[in-house]
């Protein structure tokens, strides 16, 4: 395919897409039936989906011990010959009970959270889930209250690793599946717009102008720097998220909105979903962020401040430090192939009224607008400072908002 040939003459890793051949989707859905298997939670499903569709390639599935050890301990997998960015355990848990029911199996159906067979999982291989340890590695912390580690801590004892292969695409039927574009489609989607530069900017909240001036300064940055046709990868996180985060359907239309009201100028924008769920495991995650948008086809990765960062469950504290992933992910040894583009903290300015990058010389001028700040505005009907958001985008949130304190 040529899409793939281009992308493998631009970065190393290739795209492997876990789908079985459609034509022989029917008979193996059929004898998937007569198989011992496994549910899926929503968050499981979403790592299925996830691998599906190659942006953790070369994983092929969810992760045998060994995979899970090199993730934990080097960040990376070793597949052929190479170690590959693999920051995040992407792992399937079961219980005593479902280890007993597959134990010896050769292949076994994976189930969605509606009881429909998604995938066959070949040869599990099961190990006992260490779930403190695999919380403070990852996390550094254990502390319950956390949502994902929360999580982890109520999944089976034991996990199901083994390679994956996907019976059926995996839909959301919630008006927005024609948002998830696969790799090899947003591939072909830069190719089209004759990018000659991609540079993608994840994201889990509404985009305010601080995230927009983030945006806006690469576009010239790069034209600066030559480049013809830069194209602006916009790339909401998809997946499970904690309660107090804004759902995917609302930042959607908030940033549908934005787009139309001209935020991004003339750069080309491409909005996708991320089918990945979030962790909140600030510098590691940021590492999974990027690769997978290396395997999208981005050249070039925003990353600003306290990137998949949260509050600490247990303190008035963030739980990383705000500058520690931006300035990891810029010496990770497996992304070299992609352009980090590191950002100051952006910030409201009073004196000019609109946001702009934190200035120290004159801090007194700078006000942040928190999460927090803008859910009590928005809850209030307040409007925010002029140059803090688009209008249109900034009513999104407080009819969302307000919905929820009606309730
Ligand atoms: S994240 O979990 O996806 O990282 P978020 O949607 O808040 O969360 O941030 C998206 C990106 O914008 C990240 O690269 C983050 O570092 C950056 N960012 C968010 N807010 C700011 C800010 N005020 N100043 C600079 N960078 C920011």
């Amino acid at each position: 395919e040529t899409h793939l040939h281009w992308h493998r003459m631009r970065h190393g890793h290739l795209v492997m897409p876990l789908f079985a051949p459609e034509h022989a989707r029917a008979d193996l859905l059929q004898e998937a039936k007569m198989l011992p298997a496994l549910m899926l939670s929503e968050e499981e499903l979403q790592w299925v989906h996830t691998l599906a569709e190659g942006w953790a390639s070369p994983l092929q599935g969810f992760m045998t011990e060994n995979q899970y050890l090199q993730s934990l301990h080097y960040e990376h997998i070793f597949v052929g010959g190479e170690w590959v960015p693999m920051p995040v355990p992407i792992v399937k848990s079961c219980s005593s009970e479902d280890k007993a029911r597959i134990a010896g199996q050769k292949r076994i159906a994976l189930q969605g959270p509606d009881g429909e067979v998604v995938a066959l999982l070949f040869s599990p291989e099961v190990y006992e889930h260490r779930k403190e340890e695999r919380a403070a590695r990852t996390f550094g912390i254990t502390a319950a209250g956390h949502p994902y580690i929360d999580m982890i801590m109520s999944a089976g004892d034991w996990l199901v690793g083994g390679r994956v292969q996907v019976l059926r695409p995996i839909v959301y039927n919630d008006g927005m599946d024609q948002y998830r574009l696969t790799p090899l489609q947003l591939r072909a989607k830069f190719q089209e717009l004759g990018a000659d530069a991609v540079f993608a900017f994840q994201l889990r909240n509404p985009v305010h102008n601080g995230h927009a001036l983030l945006m806006q300064d690469t576009a010239e940055k790069l034209k600066e720097k030559g480049f013809k046709r830069p194209v602006l990868w916009l790339s909401p996180l998809g997946g499970w998220t904690k309660d107090d985060d804004v759902p995917l359907s609302v930042r959607m239309e908030q940033h549908r909105a934005i787009i139309k009201n001209g935020v991004f100028g003339d750069t080309p924008v491409v909005l996708a979903i991320f089918p990945s769920p979030m962790l909140y495991a600030g510098p590691r995650e940021v590492q999974w962020h990027a690769y997978a948008r290396l395997q999208g086809g981005a050249s070039h990765y925003i990353v600003g401040r306290d990137p998949a960062g949260m509050k600490h469950p247990a303190k008035d504290d963030d739980i990383y430090q705000m500058w520690h992933g931006q300035k990891m992910l810029q010496m990770s040894p497996g992304l070299q192939q992609m352009k980090l583009l590191p950002f100051n903290f952006a910030s409201y300015d009073e004196k000019a009224g609109k946001m702009a990058f934190f200035d120290p010389r004159r801090k007194e001028d700078f006000v942040s607008i928190s999460g927090s700040k803008m859910r009590k505005l928005a809850r209030e009907g307040k409007t925010p400072p002029p140059g803090f958001m688009d209008p249109e985008g900034w009513s999104i949130l407080v009819k969302y908002y307000q919905s929820l304190a009606a309730q």
